[in-house]
């Protein structure tokens, strides 16, 4: 496999040091361009982090001195020296959608962790292990976009990651009705208990258009591709609410779900046991062994002890159980800055890549 050039759009950000720190030691990503704001453009990657860097590992070493260049004022010299980028940027939402178009036509494919490009019909919304087919899409938006190479690739909102995931393997017992209550860590608004001290001792039942993006973005994995455009599906109704908590990592869902055929709960379990997805037949080197994992105690899963699991990428599940309302209740888990954010990117940019789309 060769290694493919990367560069870090937004890579001062809270986003973006994550992408460099599960980049630094990647089979088959090389960083070798970071870009910021103007702010930042022109400074090394040290000087403009500074005070910020919120990860627990140090920067790497060998991107300490890189030039951080200006990610709307340098988009073709970027585009040039690398074989596509991540993108999770701090911009409005039209400026985003402008400045991943001018990537992509600059023919870099871009790899996107912003909301803006979710809603575009012939942009693909992949969780690798449940709509890696989705890809599909991309010659018919580069047909539209009138590029060779260039495309733009979203990954979903943070928060479905911890339901979405469990409810796809038993979409054919006809999901009709779900219920969702997320419980979200701080690291989910880019921020630390350090610089957000009113999150500790203190829950926040508001999250802005978190409500909208979870009971949404699920009908457009749950979709297909149609033509030129990806339709979303119809079914199941989604109703959420988003919660923030005082958890540093690691967003909680518990999710009520009624069934137009309702399995048995061994049914269930055994769903979740076995499901691979289409992705897993790639070895993606990011791809967890094991996706979903069920835990039988009660007391589990629990964000402190599981949202490492598999290097942050897997699924925690638990309290499978029938309810008085819907067909059954359980809780799911998932890390929302490496399943939910940058590593969820960097799954898909390698199932790009191990596709074809990115050569
Ligand atoms: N945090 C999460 O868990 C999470 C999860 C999923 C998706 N996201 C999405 O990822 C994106 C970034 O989130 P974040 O938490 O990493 O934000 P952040 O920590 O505020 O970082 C924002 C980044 O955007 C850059 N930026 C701001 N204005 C810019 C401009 N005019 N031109 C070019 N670059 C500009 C910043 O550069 P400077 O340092 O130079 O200002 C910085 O690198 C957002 O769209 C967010 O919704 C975040």
């Amino acid at each position: 496999m060769k290694k493919y050039k990367v560069g870090v759009v937004g890579a001062t950000g809270m986003v973006g040091q994550r992408f460099v720190t599960i980049l630094e030691n990647h089979p088959w990503f090389d960083v070798t361009v970071l870009a910021a704001s103007p702010r930042s453009a022109g400074k090394t990657y040290k000087e403009a982090v500074g005070a910020r860097w919120a990860m627990t590992t140090p920067m790497p070493k060998n991107l300490e001195d890189v030039i951080v260049l200006d990610a709307v004022n340098n988009v073709n010299e970027i585009a040039a020296a690398v074989d596509f980028i991540f993108c999770a940027v701090d911009m409005k939402k039209d400026e985003i959608r402008e400045l991943e178009y001018a990537y992509a036509k600059a023919e870099c494919p871009v790899v996107s962790n912003n909301s803006a490009h979710r809603g575009t019909s012939d942009v693909p919304m992949v969780v690798p292990e449940l709509n890696a087919n989705h890809t599909e899409i991309i010659p018919m938006q580069r047909k539209r976009l009138g590029t060779k190479r260039g495309f733009v690739a979203v990954k979903s909102n943070c928060s479905l990651q911890s339901y979405v995931p469990a409810l796809y393997p038993l979409m054919e017992y006809g999901i009709e009705r779900v219920l969702v209550c997320t419980y979200q860590a701080i690291s989910g608004a880019g921020k630390t208990f350090e610089r957000w001290p009113e999150m500790v001792d203190n829950v926040i039942p508001y999250i802005g258009g978190e409500e909208e993006k979870s009971e949404q973005e699920p009908l457009k994995i749950f979709g297909k591709v149609e033509g030129d455009v990806i339709v979303n599906a119809t079914k199941p109704a989604f109703t959420a609410q988003c919660i923030r908590v005082p958890v540093s990592d690691g967003h909680t869902a518990a999710v009520f779900v009624e069934f137009k055929n309702k399995p048995s709960k061994e049914e269930i379990l055994e769903k979740w046991a076995n499901y691979r997805g289409d992705a897993y037949k790639y070895n993606l080197p990011s791809a967890p062994k094991q996706f979903l994992n069920y835990f039988v105690e009660d007391n589990m899963p629990q964000a402190k002890l599981h949202r490492g699991l598999e290097n942050g990428m897997a699924i925690s599940l638990g309290r499978l159980r029938e309810d008085t309302q819907y067909d059954y209740k359980f809780v799911g888990l998932s890390h929302n800055t490496l399943r939910g954010a940058a590593g969820g990117a960097v799954l898909l940019a390698e199932l790009l890549c191990a596709q074809g789309y990115i050569d």
